[in-house]
């Protein structure tokens, strides 16, 4: 039987509503929450994403601005810049638009940014509070997963999660908010040796590989939970993700597409954190 399919578009129009009504409510309060986007150089895809929080913040009443720097701004220039926003009482989150240009370190970027207005999760601060389960920004992609997960009641406690890709953005991360579910985890990455040996064990499935159509219905177990996590653009400009759709949704029980699901839910999320680091104030 095909696999029912999470649609995320959907999902993140559920979510970014009932923000509506928070931020609304935060506003009689007298909070603005606000959302600052940095954007360092011209990556069309990376201008393209930042359009669409933009479009999704302003579609709750977050405002939100974009700081555009050239490609040839200093790793210290940009330091700077994140000095200033840290000190800006009207910014409540702060996003720097990964990747960066070569000569700058992500590293020390993120290490810079206030951790209570770091909307990404990804301040050392954060990441550590996430591996020990307390409350905090969690990184948005793995955030929408698991909430995807969730508004299916899809058991997670003692399933085996097996998660292909090790980024600091998705794959380690989303391993660890599953571990932090009860779930048993695997993290298969590029050096893996028997990846469909491994995948194909797998109860809830995460792709985050980056290559298009790389994980077919020979590698999924009947029944599993499939969630693709990637974005590619083919040459004739079609979206596509990281599993082969059309084979995979006749083995696995759940299903999510490309466009359509994962993407939509990160950009839900990051404006889930904004609101959460706004009402910080309210402390
Ligand atoms: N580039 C790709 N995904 C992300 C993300 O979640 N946050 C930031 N800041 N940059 C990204």
């Amino acid at each position: 039987m095909a696999a029912e399919i999470i649609n995320g578009k959907d999902l993140a129009q559920e979510l970014r509503m009932s923000l509506k009504d928070e931020v609304t409510e935060l506003k009689q309060k007298g909070i603005n929450p606000h959302l600052t986007v940095v954007l360092v150089g011209d990556n069309p895809a990376s201008r393209s994403y930042v359009k669409g929080k933009e479009k999704a913040a302003a579609e709750v009443g977050i405002s939100s601005s974009v700081i555009e720097l050239p490609a040839t701004t200093s790793e210290e220039e940009l330091l700077d810049q994140i000095h200033k926003l840290n000190e800006d009482s009207v910014v409540n989150g702060i996003l720097v638009q990964l990747p960066l240009p070569k000569h700058i370190s992500e590293q020390k970027v993120i290490d810079t940014i206030n951790p209570n207005k770091d909307v990404d999760g990804f301040h050392p601060i954060n990441v550590g509070k996430m591996m020990l389960g307390e409350d905090t920004f969690l990184p948005c992609t793995p955030y929408g997963i698991i909430t995807m997960l969730k508004s299916r009641n899809i058991n997670i406690e003692g399933k085996h999660a097996v998660i292909i890709g090790r980024s600091n953005i998705v794959g380690k991360p989303v391993g660890q908010l599953l571990l932090n579910e009860n779930a048993t985890v695997t993290y298969c990455h590029s050096r893996t040796a028997n990846l469909r040996e491994l995948t194909s064990k797998a109860d809830i499935l995460i792709v985050a590989i980056g290559r298009p159509n790389a994980i077919t219905a020979d590698d999924i177990k009947e029944g599993a939970v499939v969630i693709d996590v990637g974005i590619n653009r083919l040459e004739t400009g079609k979206l596509t993700g990281d599993v082969d759709f059309n084979s995979a949704v006749e083995k696995a029980s759940y299903i999510t597409p490309v466009p359509k699901g994962v993407g939509p839910m990160t950009i839900a999320m990051l404006l889930k954190n904004t609101v959460k680091a706004a009402k910080g104030l309210e402390n």
